[in-house]
């Protein structure tokens, strides 16, 4: 999963300005500034309304009228882990320690609202498989420290 930073105002203008000369700049500065930012902030409005001389309606509508513009941060990703007595007996402790020492991954640790969490719950019905855990709908079996660290991907 992809790691954005958090919302730069200076950030977001320095992009809307290289790309302002383009012919029909609005469409490629909003997905300039989603594939950097993750979404599109409401601030971006007034700073492309300004540089492509348009009314902040007509930017607030193209973002709007394309159903692929996030106005807000993307969800961050969810990784149970379960830490039942099957998933134990199969080393689920060994994956929290592992992920905690050579990820820097703190399993339940709500911190930083950009961050993956990995969180831990009670038997996901996989307890042949286990260490088990659920991404996103996805059961997973046999899951070790390094594998839920890729699925948090560079967001920790
Ligand atoms: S104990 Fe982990 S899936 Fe059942």
């Amino acid at each position: 999963m992809v790691h954005y930073p958090a919302w730069d105002q200076d950030e977001a203008r320095s992009i809307v300005s290289g790309l302002s000369h383009l012919e029909g700049a609005t469409l490629p500065i909003l997905h300039a500034l989603q594939e950097e930012f993750g979404y599109v902030d409401p601030q971006a409005v007034p700073l492309i309304a300004e540089a492509l001389n348009l009314s902040r309606a007509d930017v607030h509508g193209t973002i709007s009228f394309y159903h692929d513009f996030r106005t807000a941060p993307p969800p961050r990703r969810i990784v149970k882990l379960c830490r039942a007595e099957a998933c134990q007996a199969l080393g689920c402790d060994t994956v929290v320690e592992e992920l905690a020492r050579e990820h820097g991954i703190v399993v339940d640790d709500h911190g930083a609202p950009d961050k993956a969490v990995v969180e831990t719950v009670y038997c996901l019905g996989n307890c042949a498989l286990g260490p088990s855990a659920l991404v996103e709908g996805e059961l997973l079996g046999r899951i070790d420290a390094d594998r839920i660290a890729s699925l948090c991907g560079a967001r920790q």
